[in-house]
């Protein structure tokens, strides 16, 4: 029977067609409205914003798993951000010291766009209960300062760097640059003194990673795709961490085999080796206010990185599980003290830009 033979025939080869159409698209997701949406989002402050265009420019501030944990609350000349509770991360964050890190990010990001638009903003820091950073909007020049311009360029750089030494002078200008009452910085670029902390950082990651309550968590703030990432506009989107970009149920099920304890220490091996230093955070004290200035001179910090064509990316294990802290204050020579931050800085190209929520999203 000729003529079924051809039909069938027509119709597998339909249908491998189609697998094969599926399977490009599926393997190869289109990044364009991904990275349109990216662009969107860093669009210059206007020259007079209104609050939302200045909370939009704060939202493009770094945060615990992008998870974007702040309420921002908009008054006459004032702005005051809250911690959203739905947001926190439990597990890998239990007394909300990132999340109160992360709000000192966003409010130092809004009183440098607030400053270079002539609106120099006081911010002080509520620690009750809450904690929550206010920013009281004055008049004055405008101050545009290289920081500003740094804010819709900055990034989490999460690929290994170019091995390079970054020169005493820009080191001098970061170090300038995190300067925070309460808050002191430590900078580490010796080879011995970048493999001593990798040892903190493996010791830590093989802990998150054979505790299931971290991955679960970490797994559900990961987007292995563009169309998911760009419905939910937070969390981690795959690319932003090197890995490529895939259909989110492929990566849900590729997950398991690829996000693997010796993998990840592999990988950041390559990260710190690879980095011209590592720097430390340390606050004076353990309070919510103590944790937001943090946030205020890390993000200082990774803004004039950036403006010198410097990047950052965190590498907090150490600082995440309590057991390998208290190892790496001794070793930092501070034991008993609770070092806050490790971040890594050194040159390599730009990866992709993360997403954040619409301002009306995020308004309380
Ligand atoms: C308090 C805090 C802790 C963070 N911890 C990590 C971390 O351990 N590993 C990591 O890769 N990124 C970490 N990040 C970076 C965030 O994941 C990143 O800021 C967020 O995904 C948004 O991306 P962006 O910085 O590129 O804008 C941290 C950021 C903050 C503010």
């Amino acid at each position: 029977m000729p003529r079924r033979t051809t039909r069938r025939r027509f119709l597998k080869a339909g249908l491998a067609a189609a697998a094969v159409g599926g399977a490009g698209y599926a393997l190869w997701p289109d990044m364009g409205p991904y990275r349109a949406e990216a662009d969107r989002l860093r669009r210059p402050l206007a020259t007079e914003p209104d609050l939302h265009d200045l909370v939009r420019f704060a939202t493009l501030a770094p945060n615990g798993h992008n998870t974007q944990p702040w309420h921002f609350r908009l008054q006459e000349a004032r702005v005051t951000i809250l911690p959203d509770p739905s947001r926190r991360t439990p597990v890998v964050d239990p007394d909300d010291h990132h999340l109160c890190i992360s709000l000192g990010c966003a409010g130092e990001t809004l009183a440098l766009a607030a400053a270079a638009r002539g609106r120099p903003a006081d911010l002080r820091v509520e620690d009750g209960a809450s904690p929550s950073v206010d920013l009281a909007l004055g008049r004055g020049p405008a101050t545009e300062s290289p920081l500003f311009a740094a804010i819709p360029l900055r990034q989490s750089t999460r690929s290994d760097y170019d091995g390079q030494p970054v020169a005493p002078a820009d080191l001098a200008l970061m170090e300038r640059a995190a300067r925070q009452d309460g808050v002191s910085l430590a900078l580490f670029t010796a080879p011995a003194d970048r493999e001593a902390i990798l040892d903190y950082v493996i010791a830590g990651n093989d802990a998150q990673m054979d505790d299931p309550a971290f991955v679960t968590e970490l797994r559900g703030w990961i987007r292995f795709g563009p169309d998911r990432a760009l419905a939910t506009a937070d969390g981690l989107f795959s690319a932003c961490s090197g890995n490529p970009a895939l259909p989110e149920r492929l990566g849900q099920l590729a997950f398991g085999a690829v996000f693997t304890k010796e993998r990840e220490a592999d990988r950041y091996a390559g990260q710190l080796r690879s980095s011209a230093g590592i720097a430390v955070f340390t606050a004076d004290r353990t309070d919510h206010a103590h944790w937001v200035a943090v946030g205020q001179s890390f993000q200082r910090f990774a803004l004039q990185a950036t403006a010198l064509g410097i990047r950052t990316a965190h590498v907090n294990q150490p600082v995440e599980v309590p057991a390998v802290r208290e190892d790496f204050a001794r070793w930092l020579g501070a034991p008993g003290a609770r070092p806050d931050l490790v971040v890594r800085f050194g040159r390599a190209p730009a990866m992709p830009m993360s997403l954040r929520r619409p301002v009306e999203a995020v308004l309380a």
